[in-house]
């Protein structure tokens, strides 16, 4: 069947060399990874197209269909009808489209581009599986809360499964940007504040959505975005610049876009902001002689949604025409949603200001990685409407999620050992705006997922619960506004109850794109519920939803457990049942510092020591602290508790020293000393305490995620190399110097563990 379709296709191109090309070994060596091979049927392709044809290629559109998702969840754009569309494909003027809707608007699209255009190039269609298709698994911020890349690999994979079997070829994920600042609200897309396991999570994202096989009607083309550094705007206000060091930005902000393309990514999304002053759409630093000089990346670039426009108004461009040329020329090889490139650069290239050969090798990379994605050979491969339906929340799916949930969620607090909760013999008083509804569930940056079909907190808990009438549920607050007699019968219900289980935090539209917060506090209305709540005497557990760390106080960070649970996605009722009545031990560590106040952002662990570091204990006049605020964190990264209690002991390092051509290692014994069974997430951190730059008073460089029975003891082993001691030296390059390092095996970035040191010697 599939040979027959092939060979079709092949005569319709007029070029027997597809054919060729499929049977040829060139084609096992194209998944070779991050390695994009042109099929000779490409360059006949671009000898026989126009110019408006070739800008057509490298012109991305929001779907049309129905008014389109993408347009309500990008700004206003210039939205053409559906009608209108299906005549740019046939007319050649489109590369594809993206948030569509389902296989049967992609089989509409793609029978006008490959029957009825010219050139019969199919279409791609793209979209923003950013957490999920239809099945919502939790936040991209939460899943690193999971520790374990590989949870992120798999729920990458089960997205691809569906979202393939829709008719998508490519998504715009994942967003691997470092977010320091937590008023940002984008940080919730990505991978937190450390670059080390952003980057592991990275890599293992991208593997999970492209798979082996970019040809696979089970995976997707992935795209790292936002190159680059767009979560260190400024302020933490979105769209924000960025002004930075070389230095910062190649240690911290950059590494994760690498490891993503390290694993493979061939598509890449630029950035909004700019850098030191160039927008990153029209940045040739970065587009071309970092991302393909330096970095030898091979796919190709796209603009994120009208941002080549954007650099108008950002006063870098002085017309469309001119934002064209620079984005184009930077090395941006596709224009998202603004129309730019396809109506202006023939022109430009016909008067010479856009050379026709660079114009052909933008078109060559759009068209290798659709011949790699198997477009060529079937263009309705992923499009089939039954598949469709077969894919959607199937019970495996939904069980992943359900898992990924669980390992997502942090016990920040648990006084007293209030948590796990007795499935039989207490009453409780489930209170928030959270408790129940079909809302605030699938969170932020969902295309296709939908409330309706996930589970609430209300029914994850009676679903635990021996006897369903224990429960009482109260909502007592809207999210920012208070509710008219809420706190009163919030009062009445906890009085009722023997522990109150307080659902408070952020709705799923306060992060994400646009959604900076000048505070990061549960919103005032709900504190006053929880200061209610709490001089009822009742014990409580406050359960948050949040897509950013957050500053708890108060009521909040007094109660006697805090489970921190963002946005968990289909599952997230039974997810957090899961963990309140202990059928999975917490696991989960934070991304994301949570700072003491608000106005400590950007807080990161990883900060300098200062000339006036505060000592441990009290605060000092002029030592590095705010007003009456250590320069600490509430819940540093890498926190989170267990129903075991967990000891660390016994550091050993293998030699007191590491030559700069060997190894050395690190170990510590971890034990559980509690009465249930446990994992935890053992980190060792590093620290230089001299050298020509300054250093982080920490840097995490391993950690090991291990499963202990109650009473059981285990060895993690750690192995260091000079490398890992790497900074960007005075001359701009990566160098070690030799000196005393600390290290620390530790449950925390901010916690003692245990603790040694070592010497580098040359
Ligand atoms: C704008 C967002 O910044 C980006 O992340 C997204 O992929 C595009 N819109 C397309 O929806």
């Amino acid at each position: 069947m599939l040979d027959t379709r092939i060979s079709r296709r092949a005569a319709m191109l007029g070029a027997g060399a597809v054919a060729a090309w499929l049977a040829s070994p060139a084609r096992a060596l194209l998944q070779a990874v991050g390695k994009v091979t042109v099929p000779a049927f490409v360059d006949d392709l671009i000898r026989r197209m126009t110019l408006e044809e070739k800008a057509g290629q490298l012109s991305l559109m929001a779907s049309a269909w129905g008014g389109g998702a993408a347009l309500g969840l990008n700004p206003p754009g210039n939205g053409s009808d559906f009608q209108q569309q299906v005549n740019e494909a046939r007319q050649g003027l489109l590369t594809g489209v993206f948030n569509g809707n389902g296989a049967r608007m992609a089989q509409i699209l793609q029978t006008a581009a490959v029957k009825e255009s010219r050139m019969k190039i199919p279409l791609i269609f793209a979209a923003d599986i950013i957490h999920g298709h239809r099945t919502i698994f939790p936040v991209p911020l939460a899943e690193v809360a999971s520790f374990e890349p590989d949870l992120a690999r798999r729920t990458a994979e089960a997205a691809a499964f569906e979202a393939s079997g829709a008719g998508i070829d490519w998504t715009f994920s994942p967003m691997v940007d470092v977010a320091r600042d937590q008023r940002w609200g984008r940080g919730v897309e990505g991978g937190g504040e450390d670059p080390y396991l952003g980057s592991l999570f990275a890599a293992a994202r991208v593997r999970g959505f492209q798979g082996a096989d970019l040809k696979s009607n089970e995976h997707l083309l992935s795209c790292i975005k936002h190159f680059a550094a767009y979560g260190a705007a400024e302020s933490g206000l979105d769209y924000n610049v960025v002004d930075i060091s070389d230095r910062r930005l190649r240690e911290v902000y950059l590494r994760t876009y690498k490891a993503g393309f390290d694993a493979g990514a061939l598509s890449a999304m630029a950035s909004f902001n700019e850098i030191n002053g160039v927008p990153s759409t029209g940045n040739h630093w970065l587009m071309t002689d970092l991302l393909r000089r330096e970095w030898s990346f091979q796919g190709f670039v796209v603009s994120d949604y009208t941002g080549d426009e954007e650099m108008i108004a950002g006063g870098f461009a002085k017309d469309g025409r001119d934002a064209a040329r620079l984005a184009f020329l930077a090395g941006v090889d596709m224009s998202m949603q603004s129309g730019l490139y396809r109506q202006h650069l023939p022109s430009l290239v016909r008067s010479g200001e856009v050379p026709q050969a660079k114009l052909d090798e933008s078109v060559r990379r759009v068209l290798a990685l659709k011949a790699m994605l198997g477009l060529f050979d079937n263009p309705f491969r992923r499009i089939d409407v039954k598949r469709e339906t077969a894919r959607s929340m199937l019970p495996q799916t939904r069980a992943l999620a359900r898992e990924a949930g669980r390992k997502a969620i942090v016990l920040l607090k648990n006084e007293g050992e209030l948590l796990p909760l007795p499935r039989s013999g207490k009453r409780i008083a489930l209170i928030g705006p959270f408790a129940a509804g079909p809302h605030d569930l699938v969170g932020p940056w969902v295309v296709y997922g939908d409330d309706a079909k996930a589970v609430d907190l209300a029914t994850g808990i009676r679903g635990a619960l021996a006897d369903k009438s224990a429960l009482i549920v109260v909502q007592g607050s809207g999210v920012e506004e208070p509710l008219a007699g809420g706190i009163d019968q919030a009062i009445a219900a906890a009085r009722q109850a023997d522990v109150v289980i307080l659902a408070i935090g952020e709705g799923a539209n306060m992060s994400g794109e646009a959604q900076s917060r000048t505070e990061i506090i549960v919103p005032p209305p709900q504190q006053q519920l929880a200061e209610a709540v709490a001089a009822t005497g009742k014990p409580v557990v406050v359960v948050l939803k949040h897509g950013r760390a957050l500053a708890l106080e108060g009521a909040i960070a007094n109660a006697q457990a805090i489970l921190a649970t963002w946005f968990l996605g289909t599952e997230t009722g039974d997810a957090i049942a899961d963990v309140l009545f202990g059928a999975h031990s917490p696991s989960g560590r934070l991304p994301a510092s949570f700072p003491l106040r608000s106005g400590q952002e950007p807080y990161y662990y990883a900060h300098k020591p200062t000339g006036r570091p505060n000592p441990p204990g009290e605060l000092q006049p002029y030592k590095a602290h705010f007003r009456g605020i250590p320069n600490a964190a509430l819940y540093p990264f890498g926190h989170g508790l267990t129903y075991g209690r967990i000891e660390y002991s016994g550091l050993r390092l293998s030699a007191p020293t590491l030559p700069m051509n060997g190894t050395i290692e690190v170990a510590a014994t971890i034990t559980n000393r509690g009465s249930r069974a446990a994992e935890e997430v053992a980190q060792l951190y590093i620290h230089d305490r001299v050298a020509s730059i300054t250093q982080p008073v920490r840097e995490l460089k391993a950690f090991r995620k291990i499963a202990l029975a109650p009473g059981q003891s285990e060895i993690v082993r750690f192995t260091l190399r000079p490398s890992d001691l790497a900074f960007i030296g005075p001359n701009g390059r990566w160098i070690t110097e030799p000196g005393t390092f600390d290290v620390w095996v530790a449950p925390s970035a901010e916690s003692d563990g245990v603790h040694g040191s070592f010497d580098l010697v040359a």
